[in-house]
């Protein structure tokens, strides 16, 4: 039937026709399987007027003969027809997901940081599942519905043709009421459709937030929170859901009644023509079958555009991913290994137009191997002023060169590799210890050097008494080590990449004193002849630095060595002696 489709959905599905097109010779399968099927089927109801004409009526024994068989060879061809369909639209739909999630997928992996920042993970999760599945079912069930159920009325009408044009025209009057029925109902769908895959998104978000919450939900009493919670976005996704069945189930009766009448006409013409001798029994059989046949065909065609709404509501909202753009990557400098001058010239630095500055005018002059400590309240951008660096965040204005070199001129890469980081929050993989200290390029190192550094991080220190040693899981996140043990593969981790800038936020806020001190010992080691950016809020960790910055609301208060920032007695001091009226 040709609805009017709008242009975006035309493009949508246009765009999603190039996932199908690589398929074609499993797609031709499909289709010579579908026209079997269409054709077999219409056969059956074709052979229904000589079965009664010739078998039951007229008596005779050649018919009697040859009926049974050719109606075993339409349903062997039927059988396999329907096999091959099958099987093979399937493969389609399990190809095109694979394609889609692996694009979606690759994308999140190529996204500015900035992005991830102004999403919630729920609706992006959902969109890996939930959306995915729910474009290739469309795909294969509008392709279905496109040439088997077409295919289907066509052959169907062919019969009732032949076997009475008269009430073939009957029928043919009740299409285009059904199609101006179907037309009103279809705008309504993809309103919908785009709603319930928010709402399952949501569903995503807050069942994803008690998992990953529940000590804070149980320590917190946050149960009835929650459960409303969940009842809100259950609730939601319920009562959009039931709009879609009432519209779609609304479609189908409203199909049905119409055709209640219509064939109710179609009787009462069939008999008097029967009754005038015109219409033998077989032939009226054989009519009522083919339209009978048509039913089921007609109402999926008449369905067909909510699925087909469904399916480009979800595809928009991967092709929304698809199409966002990538982290900027247009440097072409590549460095196997910087020395580590590292310049901040005039840089400010805002998350977006409507907030504020976080950096203003930041100039910072650090030599090749040289540390340098960042202090400050909490909130005055030490982790945004680092997180510059590797480029996780584009400047506002002003520079940062490394070696001479403005980092947006070194490939990402290159630049990436060439920067260690211990985060303030540890990211740990759902995988082994050791896996985790050697994550990223670093698959293929050598043993001794995983164990060197696992030494040295005092990683080797804990894991001893594992059954399991570095083979140990480490769970989700890591959730089953505790936090100073997370500090200490991270800290294992920069070891290993070995790169000539290091930048340690808070890395070993999480450890006793006793750990810390090893492992200050182990982190000195690590800066030697490294560029170094070292954030902590434990002084003592600061005062054998190069240089201190002290930052406040995003500008560098004061500038200077340990000595000399306690002498000018201004904002580090201040923080100096706090620190010591602590301990
Ligand atoms: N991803 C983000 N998007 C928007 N604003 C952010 C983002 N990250 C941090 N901010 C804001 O930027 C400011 C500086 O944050 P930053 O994390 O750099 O502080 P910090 O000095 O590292 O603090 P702390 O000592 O607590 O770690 C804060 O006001 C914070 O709210
Ligand atoms: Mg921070």
């Amino acid at each position: 039937m040709d609805e009017p489709v709008d242009p975006g959905v035309r493009v949508v599905y246009s765009r999603l026709w190039k996932y199908v097109t690589p398929h074609k010779l499993v797609g031709f399968i499909a289709i010579v399987g579908m026209t079997a099927t269409a054709i077999v089927e219409a056969g059956l109801v074709f052979l229904l007027g000589p079965l009664m004409d010739e078998t039951l009526v007229a008596q005779r024994l050649q018919t009697v003969n040859w009926i049974p068989l050719a109606f075993m060879g339409i349903f062997v061809v039927r059988g396999l027809s329907g096999f091959a369909t099958e099987s093979s639209l399937g493969w389609i739909g399990r190809h095109v997901i694979s394609d889609l999630r692996r694009e979606v997928f690759g994308k999140f992996l190529t996204l500015p940081t900035k992005y991830f920042d102004a999403q919630t993970a729920g609706p992006l999760l959902s969109r890996m599942t939930y959306n995915v599945e729910m474009v290739a079912e469309s795909v294969t069930s509008v392709v279905t519905v496109a040439i088997r159920d077409t295919l289907t009325v066509v052959a169907a009408l062919a019969v009732m043709l032949y076997r009475s044009p008269t009430l073939t025209i009957f029928v043919a009057v009740l299409f285009p009421v059904v199609a101006a029925l179907v037309r009103l109902l279809g705008v309504a769908f993809r309103r919908y459709s785009g709603r319930i895959q928010d709402s399952v998104g949501e569903l995503t978000q807050v069942t994803n937030e008690i998992v990953r919450g529940n000590w804070v939900v149980k320590a917190f009493g946050g149960y009835d929170y929650e459960r409303q919670r969940l009842e809100n976005a259950d609730g939601k996704n319920r009562k959009q859901n039931l709009k879609l069945i009432r519209v779609r189930s609304l479609g189908g009766a409203v199909t049905q009644i119409v055709f209640g009448f219509g064939i109710a006409l179609v009787i009462y013409a069939a008999g008097r023509q029967s009754v005038e001798g015109v219409l033998s029994p077989g032939q009226f059989i054989s009519f009522f079958a083919a339209m009978m046949l048509m039913l089921q065909p007609v109402r999926r065609i008449t369905n067909v555009n909510a699925t087909l709404q469904r399916g480009v509501a979800a595809a928009d909202s991967l092709f929304m991913v698809i199409d966002e753009e990538d982290e900027e990557d247009s440097g072409t400098v590549t460095i196997d290994r910087v020395r580590g001058d590292v310049r901040f010239a005039d840089v400010s630095f805002s998350y977006g137009d409507k907030k504020g500055p976080v950096l203003s005018n930041v100039d910072i002059n650090l030599q090749a191997g040289k540390t340098l400590a960042i202090v400050g309240k909490s909130g005055s951008g030490k982790s945004t002023l680092v997180s510059l660096l590797p480029r996780f965040y584009e400047l506002s204005s002003g520079d940062i060169l490394i070696d001479d070199v403005p980092i947006r001129d070194f490939t990402l890469a290159s630049l990436r590799d060439n920067i260690s980081l211990v985060s303030q929050d540890v990211v740990l993989f759902n995988d082994t210890i050791a896996n985790n200290l050697a994550y990223g390029q670093l698959e293929s190192l050598p043993e001794e050097d995983l164990l060197r550094a696992a030494e040295a991080a005092y990683v080797l220190d804990f894991t001893k008494d594992l059954p399991d040693g570095l083979d140990t899981m480490v769970g989700d996140r890591g959730v089953l080590l505790s936090g100073g043990q997370r500090q200490r593969i991270a800290i294992g981790r920069a070891l290993l990449k070995n790169s000539p800038i290091l930048i340690l936020d808070e890395a070993t806020s999480s450890l006793d004193s006793q750990s810390e001190r090893r492992i200050q010992d182990a982190l000195r080691v690590l800066m030697k002849d490294r560029t170094t950016f070292v954030i902590a809020h434990r002084l003592s960790t600061v005062e054998k630095a190069d240089m201190i910055i002290v930052l406040d609301a995003g500008r560098v208060v004061e500038s200077g060595t340990h000595d000399k920032l306690l002498q000018q007695g201004g904002h580090y001091a201040a923080l100096y002696r706090l620190q010591f009226s602590d301990e």
